[in-house]
């Protein structure tokens, strides 16, 4: 019996060819960097989550420092989730800011708006929110309202979400500008990459600026602003672009085994999935469940592996930023919720191209291990 891995990328051998064709393409022209792939794969993306620029960048990491460098937040405090990754807070300190982390809604693993409200006050800039694996809190409305009355940007770091939506409105179309990841975990890759998104024309402007050395244009060598090489390189945007065709079906794909899982586990005593909001489409980066009984995780997914051929994926996140070494100096107290929902959740493996049998076979192997 084969292992069932925690996540797989799928690449379609004609989709391997149309790519392998391009890149030699390029190879042949030279033109590596800054490209008309690269502009393709902008527009494309752009139109995608409906707004009206997209900036791409070599990492989700740099699309979030990027973005926060051209909103100016030296000096300044930024409202950012404590369960998330590293990269959303380690932005904000790389572009001069002061993380304030903020504690979870338990209903959907990301920024409530009264998790936000102890945190207001002078000095705040704005207010980044993550969809957690995949899911758009159905309280994002509630939340953009709560900015604009505070005079706040509200930033969306969708690195899990592309495709996502609550109500008509894709994930990226919520705030002054967002941020996505293509790193190969997600479930859209270029190999390596990130875009910004925004409804606003300077900071689309400023993005292109910064992500070029802080060159004025691209023909000029002026220097105006302190930017660093955040470019996409051209076999990169090729790889993007064509996974970003593939992205419906791979969604469709994930959301077909999140389906059997929400069926499957119904019965289930010790663990109870993250509900995905009534009107909100889930892309399902992860499939995340709550174990309702403390339980050694570590232990857990050891069994899983070694006697049922199971691997979980990745938790998001195993533990919340304000308790990471690194941000000791910025955590003021304890963040209850995060703490605790980050220590009792696992993610069920869930890729494109996945086997409605090897789900079957989670299920089953969870039934014997957890309940
Ligand atoms: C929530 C979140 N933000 C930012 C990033 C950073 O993206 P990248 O790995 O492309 O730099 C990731 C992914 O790894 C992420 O999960």
């Amino acid at each position: 019996m084969n292992p069932v891995p925690a996540a797989k990328i799928q690449f379609l051998p004609e989709d391997r060819a149309w790519i392998a064709d391009r890149i030699q393409e390029v190879l042949a022209s030279g033109q590596l960097t800054l490209g008309k792939y690269g502009a393709e794969f902008e527009r494309a993306f752009a139109a995608f989550c409906g707004v009206r620029h997209a900036v791409a960048v070599n990492s989700g990491t740099s699309a979030l420092e990027i973005l926060f460098r051209s909103l100016g937040i030296e000096g300044k405090k930024v409202i950012v989730p404590s369960n998330t990754f590293f990269a959303t807070a380690a932005a904000v300190v790389h572009a001069g800011g002061t993380p304030l982390f903020a504690d979870m809604d338990p209903g959907t693993f990301a920024l409530g708006p009264e998790t936000v409200k102890p945190l207001l006050g002078p000095g705040v800039a704005g207010i980044v929110t993550v969809h957690i694996g995949g899911v758009v809190s159905p309280r994002m409305p509630e939340l953009a309202a709560l900015a604009r009355e505070q005079g706040l940007w509200l930033v969306e770091d969708a690195a899990h979400a592309h495709g996502s939506a609550w109500g008509s409105t894709r994930a990226g179309g919520f705030g002054i500008g967002a941020t996505f990841s293509f790193y190969p975990t997600k479930v859209m890759t270029s190999a390596e990459g990130g875009m910004i998104v925004t409804n606003d024309d300077r900071l689309a402007e400023e993005s292109r600026i910064y992500r070029d050395q802080g060159k004025k244009s691209f023909a000029e060598n002026a220097h105006v602003r302190m930017g660093y090489n955040w470019r996409l390189s051209e076999p990169h945007a090729i790889i993007g672009l064509k996974h970003l065709e593939r992205l419906p079906a791979m969604i469709a794909d994930r959301q077909a085994i999140a389906a059997r899982y929400d069926r499957g586990l119904r019965t289930f005593q010790n663990l109870e999935p993250l509900a995905v909001p009534p009107d909100g489409v889930c892309n399902y980066y992860k499939y995340i469940a709550v174990l309702r009984r403390k339980t050694n995780r570590q232990e857990l997914k050891k069994v899983l592996r070694e006697r049922h051929g199971v691997s979980l994926a990745g938790e998001v996140y195993e533990a919340p930023l304000h308790l990471q070494p690194v941000f000791a100096k910025f955590a003021r107290g304890p963040l209850p919720v995060s703490e605790d929902l980050c220590s009792r959740h696992i993610c069920l493996p869930v890729f494109s191209g996945m086997a409605d049998e090897d789900a079957d076979r989670v299920i089953r192997a969870l039934a014997e291990v957890v309940g």
